[in-house]
């Protein structure tokens, strides 16, 4: 069988949560294959909500597998958290969740390293989500770094040791005021929570799933945050394209199926970096507010603009895509004019290619859509789609060359319509 991708085409916050959730029924196995408590893919279902974070979000679907893979750097702390909240649900984690030994540990010195750094940035930080990401993958590809598996080890407690005083030693040198051990009582009884759990040779454990079983791999962030791919230095640290399903789970690229890209009919990003299309005025201001754009993670308000088609060629290309997912539609139910970017000019010269230096002055070009003026919301069947809408999603699918084949028009699970 196959594994089948969900991405999210753009800066992140597509809404990949809520597409897992919906895809998830049809799927035995959910696995994350990279990131880690930066990401908040929000849920919403029978009237409830929640965000999961290094949790997969096949979690509350009945009689699913989850897993985090080798690709994932994970928080024992913040994942003992959200175990907890999960249990208020009535499911007991470790019959769900499935983890890789592979996978890397996030210190309480990442977080204080992650924050460092941003501080010594000044102007140019990154703007991360301060969960200690970066400093985590540093370690891991710099080979310092420390995973699951080693918790079962006699030796552990004096590899996290040697681990946090070479972190001291590096928050000296940045001259970073904090208190390094405020948080190892709570680490290392998270540490030992986690030794409740299923760890897993992933590479195994998911060919071997594959024997007879189809999986959903749940991409976090976005692809233009992909390290290698992605508005450099703007990013993350982890591959958030297609590639990374094959190196944060152990399989072969001829075991991947479907690449489901998502994107919102509109564009967000938080934190810092380039933005062509981002809107300083009323518009997208606008935007955040029918659009709940604050992250979920950090609360910060998320910077809007118009949907980027240059940015969103680019993606699909680099991800493969074969299915194409529009999301938060409804959000731009009531606007009398709609934009997308089809083309960027760069030092006066018109170009549809996503550039080297995202830094550089961009000037959007638009074309302008007529609004279709009504509420999305409650439509259950495509042939009710308002004829604006359609031309819209015809234009879009014509100019990125790949069919969109699922519109969300709401937050809950039954607001989708899957195109036949
Ligand atoms: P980090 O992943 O915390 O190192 O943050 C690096 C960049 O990625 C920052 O601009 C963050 O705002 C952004 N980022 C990280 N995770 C997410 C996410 O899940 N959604 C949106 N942006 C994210």
């Amino acid at each position: 069988m196959k594994i089948d991708v969900v991405l999210g085409l753009q800066w992140g916050d597509e809404g990949k949560g809520k597409i897992v959730d919906v895809l998830a029924g049809r799927y035995p196995a959910v696995a994350r294959f990279q990131g880690g408590p930066n990401a908040g893919h929000s849920l919403h279902f029978e009237g409830k909500s929640f965000v999961v974070r290094s949790i997969p979000s096949g979690i509350f679907r009945k009689g699913s597998i989850n897993i985090i893979g080798s690709g994932v750097v994970f928080d024992p702390i913040a994942f003992r958290k959200e175990c907890g909240q999960i249990e208020d649900f009535g499911i007991k984690p470790q019959d769900k969740i499935f983890i890789s030994k592979k996978a890397h540990l996030i210190l309480p010195t990442h977080r204080l390293l992650d924050a460092a750094n941003e501080a010594a940035a000044g102007k140019g930080k990154i703007g991360t989500t301060n969960k200690g990401i970066g400093p985590c993958y540093t370690d891991k590809v710099s080979r310092h770094g420390l995973r699951i598996g080693d918790i079962l080890a006699p030796d552990f407690k004096e590899r996290f040791e040697a681990l946090k005083a070479r972190h001291i030693q590096m928050l000296k040198d940045l001259s970073y005021d904090c208190d390094p051990d405020k948080e190892e009582k709570d680490f290392l009884e998270a540490v030992d929570f986690v030794k409740s759990f299923n760890l897993i040779d992933c590479e195994y454990f998911v060919n071997d799933l594959l024997k007879d079983k189809a999986l959903l791999a749940e991409g976090a962030q976005g692809s233009l945050l992909d390290v290698d791919h992605g508005s450099y230095p703007f990013v993350t640290s982890s591959s958030t394209t297609v590639g990374g399903v094959c190196t944060g789970l152990g399989v072969g690229p001829s075991k991947v199926g479907k690449i489901y890209g998502i994107f919102k009919a509109y564009c967000t990003r938080v934190g810092s970096g380039p933005f062509p299309t981002e809107l300083f005025d009323e518009t997208g201001e606008r935007l955040r507010q029918i659009g709940h754009e604050f992250g979920a993670v950090t609360g910060r308000p998320r910077r809007c603009g118009w949907l980027d088609l240059v940015a969103l060629r680019y993606t699909a290309m680099v991800d493969g895509v074969t299915d194409l997912i529009m999301m938060k539609s409804d959000c731009l139910d009531d606007f009398d004019t709609i934009k997308v970017c089809t083309s960027y000019k760069i030092g006066g010269k018109e170009s549809q290619v996503f550039p080297f230096d995202t830094r550089e002055e961009i000037v959007p070009v638009y074309k302008e859509f007529k609004g279709w003026k009504r509420d999305l919301t409650g439509i259950k069947d495509e042939k009710d789609l308002p004829k604006e809408f359609t031309d819209y999603i015809k234009f879009i699918e014509d100019y990125i060359g790949v069919p969109v084949n699922i519109i969300s028009l709401g937050p809950d699970r039954e607001a989708t319509i899957e195109k036949k």
